[in-house]
Parts: C-alpha cells; structure tokens; sequence
C-alpha cells in the first residue's frame, strides 16, 4: 500500500481544434495589460505569433515578441530572454512552441519571481516564489511541458542538461489547439510521439507510479500507439492530431506525477552532449531500458500493463517474462514504423564519449524514480547495446 502522495495538474486546460479562439475570454478575467510572447523564428516568421498577438489584443493585452527559442533551450537564450522581459515588465508571459518555448518560459518565470540567475534551481523544488503567470499554447504532441513540473535547459559551459523539478513553475492556462499543430512535419511528429510514449512507458515502470499516474500513462499508451502513426503518415488527419493532443497531455500528467527514469536520465545526457532532438534520443534508447528494467522480476509484473495498454492480445499477458518481451518488440516495430533510427550509432554519436555520458546520466534526477538501480557500468552498458 502506497503512502499519502501529492497530484499536480493544470487548472485551465483548452482543448481541440480552434481551442485558441478560447483564450482571449479567459485572459480578460485576469485584467493583464503586459504579456511577453516567448516563441521560435518558424512560428514568428510563419505568423502564428503574430496571430497569437492578435488573439491577446482581444483581450487588451499588448504583447511583446521574443523569437530567439531554439531546440534544447541553452542558459544563453535564457538570458536573452531575461533581459528583454526586465525592459518590459511583462504581467504574464506566453509560451509559443513546444517543449523548447515552454521550458525557456518556465525557467524566465521562475528567474523574474525569484531573482539570481537560472543555474540557482537546478534540482527539485529549489524556487520560493510561483513563476511569473505563464500560458502555454503547445504547438507539438508532444513533451507535455504545459501540464508538467519539470523543464530542461542546456548549461552550454557544462555541455549538460539540467533538470528543474519545481511545482512552482507550472503553467497557469494550457493550450493544445490541434490546428496548431497541424504544420508539424513527420519527422517531428515521430520525435515528439515517441517522447510521449517514453513519458508514458516511464511512469508505469517509476517508483512512484500511482494508481492515478497508471489510469493515465495506459490511457496515454493505448491512444498514442492508436493514433501516432496516422498523424506521422498524414499531418492533415484531424482526429489523429487532435487525439494525440490529448495523449501527450495524459502522458504529461502521468510523468509529472509519478517521475521518469532511465531514458529519459540517458536522453539527457546525450541531448546535452551532442544537441540532438530529444524525442529522437529516447525513442531509439527505450526498448534497452525497458530490457534493463526487465530484468529485475518485480518490475516484470508492470509491463503488463504496457502489453495491454500497447493493445498486445494473447496469453502472454499472464507470464510477466513474455508481456515484457512483446512490450519491447512492439515499441520497437512502432519505431521502425514511424521512420525512427534505430541505433545510436545512426544518431553520430561517439562510442569513447558513453563514459562521460554514462557520469551524467548517473547523476540526472530522471534516475532516482527509475524502476531499477543502475550504476555507472550498467549505463555504459546500456548506451553500448543501444550503439
Ligand atoms: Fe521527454
């Protein structure tokens, strides 16, 4: 029997297509007059931001733009972005992209609510004050940055991710317009799936999964297993883009909630190292940590789960060995289905640096909620077969 436990979620929540025509109400409510529109150079120079602009002037909010996020948010572009928002004193600010935009805007928000600099809140909980009020229009299926506690930024003077946990940094009001996300291409849609389903698949095997975290990540599961492929094959199929929107969040919720582990903890590390997409990384290191997981008996039991949830039907589901076994193969031909490599040496990654990678990944606060312990060598070990 599990211990009294604490449950985060978002308080207001804008689902499917055309959900962004929702938000100018709600913002109104609030009386705000400043807001900072922290987004990427595709979305400026394509026009959403400035139609997003246009959608808080409907409620009397005059924004300003920062267009300088890019993929694996660095402490630099923190900065930058800091200093714009110390000019213009934003009341609230608005994060545009995806988990890129959303992280940077968590991490702005924290700084602007409790001064130093973002290297200060590496680590869980290390805030005091609740960030600046952020909204999150989520342009990607997705991280599930607009319902979770954690953000990632980049130190570039370490070539490492560091990884915030803060319940204080969650976003006030969270948009998942499907038509938003609609542009995204297949490559992109395959990343950003794949990172939901490692969401997902983590949270079942975490330590600290719970019976909710479980209702979730199976549902998460089960939709994104259903409906990621027809989006990767045709990013103009609604129900799927609209579907996923819905699972990524659910997988948000999940992680968010129970924690993730190893994947994500060697994800990192190599993200950091290299600046590779980050859903790229975890789908092609999920089957080796889900079989290094597996090994340990106890944590065969929770694949069950997966099996199920991965829509798997059969006796295998009795013998916890077999479940775990199919579970793999299926993420695997879902991978390989969606266009994903499949081995880290696909990826350029240098086989001498897995030491160095294997020092941080040890280290990454992913590791302490993983299902299994894992050492140094148990990491190197994984990266080697993932290679
Ligand atoms: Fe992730």
């Amino acid at each position: 029997m599990q211990g009294p436990c604490r449950i985060n979620t978002v308080s207001t929540n804008f689902f499917g297509e055309g959900a962004l025509s929702l938000l100018p109400a709600e913002i109104k409510k609030y009386g705000y007059q400043t807001a900072l529109v922290i987004t990427d150079k595709f979305l400026y120079d394509s026009g959403v931001a400035g139609d997003v602009c246009n959608k808080l002037s409907e409620a009397n909010v005059h924004s300003y733009i920062y267009n300088g996020v890019l993929p694996n948010p660095t402490t630099d572009i923190i900065n930058e972005c800091l200093s714009i928002a110390y000019e213009i004193k934003p009341e609230f600010i608005v994060a545009l992209g995806g988990g890129s935009a959303i992280d940077t805007c968590k991490a702005v928000g924290i700084v602007l609510a409790n001064g130093g600099n973002i290297e200060d809140y590496e680590g869980i909980n290390k805030s005091k004050n609740k960030s600046l009020p952020i909204v999150a229009i989520n342009t990607t299926a997705g991280t599930g940055s607009e319902v979770t506690t954690f953000y990632i930024i980049t130190d570039k003077k370490r070539s490492s991710k560091m990884v915030m946990v803060d319940t204080n940094c969650m976003v006030s009001i969270a948009v998942n317009d499907a038509a938003l996300m609609r542009s995204m291409p297949k490559s992109l849609t395959a990343a950003t799936g794949m990172d939901a389903m490692t969401h997902a698949v983590e949270a079942i095997l975490s330590k600290e999964a719970t019976p909710f975290t479980d209702k979730d990540a199976v549902w998460a599961i089960r939709t994104i297993r259903e409906y990621l492929p027809r989006a990767a094959t045709n990013g103009e199929d609604m129900e799927a883009r609209n579907m996923m929107a819905y699972a990524q969040y659910a997988a948000g919720i999940a992680f968010s909630n129970a924690g993730l582990g190893m994947v994500h903890a060697m994800a990192h590390a190599l993200g950091g190292y290299y600046n590779l997409p980050h859903g790229l990384c975890n789908a092609v290191l999920l089957p080796h940590v889900m079989q290094y997981n597996g090994r340990d008996k106890s944590v065969q039991e929770r694949f069950r789960l997966i099996y199920d949830a991965l829509g798997l039907k059969g006796t295998d589901y009795f013998i916890p060995y077999r479940s775990m076994v199919e579970s793999i193969n299926d993420i695997k031909k879902l991978s390989e289905q969606l266009g994903i490599p499949e081995r880290l040496s696909d990826l350029k990654v240098n086989k001498d640096d897995f030491e160095a990678l294997a020092g941080l990944a040890v280290k990454d606060a992913c590791m302490s909620t993983n299902a299994r312990e894992a050492s140094l060598q148990d990491i190197i070990t994984v990266y080697d077969k993932a290679y």
